[in-house]
């Protein structure tokens, strides 16, 4: 069995092909019926001519929308517009009508909303379709990057025992029953009497663990779920969302920014040659210009500032933002799209934040006030990733995590790494689900992920 990205693309005429998909459209004219058929290869489908004499009339009226069809035929030149090759159809056999009373995806435009409401059907849509296509093409070409550098792919666990961004936005996992748990003899939970004989997480991060990792062989990256209970409804976060975070031994910050640099170009480039017809399409539909755009950022090395220049940019903008910034806050969203739409016009990457609003592991500088940390930023989205140098300096990082009340018998596995052998290192953490949005032009983060999770949504 072919498929219809390959028959599209040969060259062979006249030739017998069985083609399997699900309908989009059909018509039907006085002697014969058109069906386009797509099969998920690709956003295009294949026409279909039938005649009706082939097919008792109780299948004709099953032939809708969403119907499944297995169809046998010869493969011609189509003197129809905007197609290369149809088939002449010989036979068909109906897999699974769709009857088009209740078949929710009509031939019309859906509103995300409504899709998000039957994300187990909305793969069968253009959109949905290219985005799974473009998902897939982009993890691929994440692993090809790191692999090509000699990066090792490592397995950082899901299930956790300490915090590593010490944000205290982790889903607790446990089988005590909720509604009796185990107690001490001060009423106090007892977590000796849980599944792992003390409280564990869902991770927010593999950096820790990656960590250890790159201080034994080098270079290393981690790419897997990640889990946040952040009660935000923003179009930008997720409770379980992808994360690649690479790690590498003897690097610094300038190293870290020149990899994350590399990395998106890369991903820029691998995208823009593998699914050039997905891109167009969110070219012409979701985002006008995203595909040019892409090619530009492509190309060019990203700015690099400092959070403070980027902080006397913002208090010289003209015009009041309703977080107003000064040297210390946090960057918010309205922020970065400033600096990166308006200011930059483009992405940028911002370094030596505030130790203050930074997380307990990241270097600090001489100044006393600033962490070696840089997130990347881009127009529309804001922060598409965040790393950093880490401390290597046993003793500033324990005064540190004293500082930040973090319990240090905790992370004494972690402390080790300064305690032997310690070197200087460096990685980062692209949001996957921040970078498709990037690249679709997709408002929404729960629209650029098959089932998305999010503060109350948690269907299918
Ligand atoms: O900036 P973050 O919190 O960095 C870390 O977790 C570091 N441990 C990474 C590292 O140095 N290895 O998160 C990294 C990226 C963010 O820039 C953002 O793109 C994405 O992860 N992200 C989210 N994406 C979707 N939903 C959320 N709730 C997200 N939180 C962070
Ligand atoms: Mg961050």
């Amino acid at each position: 069995m072919k498929r219809i990205k390959e028959l599209l693309q040969t060259e062979e005429r006249d030739i017998e092909i069985e083609l399997k998909g699900w309908i989009r459209t059909k018509r039907d004219s006085k002697d014969l019926i058109f069906l386009e058929i797509n099969d998920g290869s690709t956003l295009k489908g294949l026409q279909i001519i039938l005649d009706k004499k082939l097919i008792s009339e109780e299948i004709q009226h099953d032939l809708g929308t969403g119907a499944s069809v297995s169809v046998s035929g010869i493969l011609v030149d189509s003197p129809a517009k905007g197609q290369s090759v149809e088939l002449q159809g010989k036979s068909l056999i109906l897999l699974g009508n769709a009857p088009a009373m209740d078949y929710p995806l009509q031939k019309k435009k859906h509103s995300f909303e409504f899709l998000r409401e039957i994300a187990h059907l909305r793969p069968r849509t253009n959109t949905f379709g290219a985005l799974a296509r473009v998902r897939n093409a982009l993890s691929f070409a994440i692993h090809q990057f790191f692999q090509q550098r000699g990066f090792l792919y490592i397995h950082t666990p899901i299930i956790t025992g300490s915090d590593a961004e010490g944000a205290g936005q982790m889903f607790q996992v446990t089988t005590l029953d909720i509604n009796a748990p185990a107690r001490d003899s001060n009423g106090k939970v007892n977590y000796n009497e849980d599944f792992f004989g003390k409280k564990a997480h869902l991770t927010v991060s593999g950096q820790l663990q990656a960590e250890n990792y790159a201080c034994a062989l080098g270079n290393v990256y981690t790419f897997g779920p990640t889990f946040r209970a952040e009660n935000s409804k923003t179009t930008r976060h997720l409770a379980e969302f992808w994360m690649v975070e690479p790690e590498m031994a003897f690097c610094d910050l300038d190293g870290d920014q020149d990899m994350a640099d590399d990395f998106i170009n890369y991903l820029l480039n691998y995208i823009l040659k593998h699914c050039p017809e997905d891109l167009e399409f969110f070219n012409q539909w979701i985002l006008k210009g995203t595909m040019e755009n892409l090619q530009s950022v492509a190309e060019t090395p990203f700015e690099r500032i400092s959070y403070t220049q980027a902080m006397k940019a913002l208090e010289k903008a003209p015009f009041d933002f309703q977080f107003k910034p000064h040297w210390g806050c946090d960057l918010q969203t309205e922020h970065e799209r400033y600096l990166t739409e308006q200011w930059i016009k483009g992405p940028v990457i911002v370094s030596d934040y505030p130790r203050e609003i930074k997380a307990f592991y990241m270097k600090q500088n001489e100044d006393g006030k600033t962490v070696r940390a840089m997130d990347v930023l881009v127009p529309r989205l804001g922060e598409i990733i965040g790393g950093s140098q880490r401390e290597e300096d046993l003793d500033k990082l324990k005064l540190r995590m004293n500082q930040m009340d973090l319990d240090t018998q905790e992370y004494n596995w972690y402390l080790d790494l300064r305690r032997y052998g310690t070197v200087p290192h460096a990685g980062f953490g692209l949001g996957f689900e921040r970078l498709i949005q990037y690249v679709t032009g997709l408002q929404n983060i729960r629209d650029v992920i098959p089932f998305p999770r999010a503060v109350g949504t948690i269907k299918f």
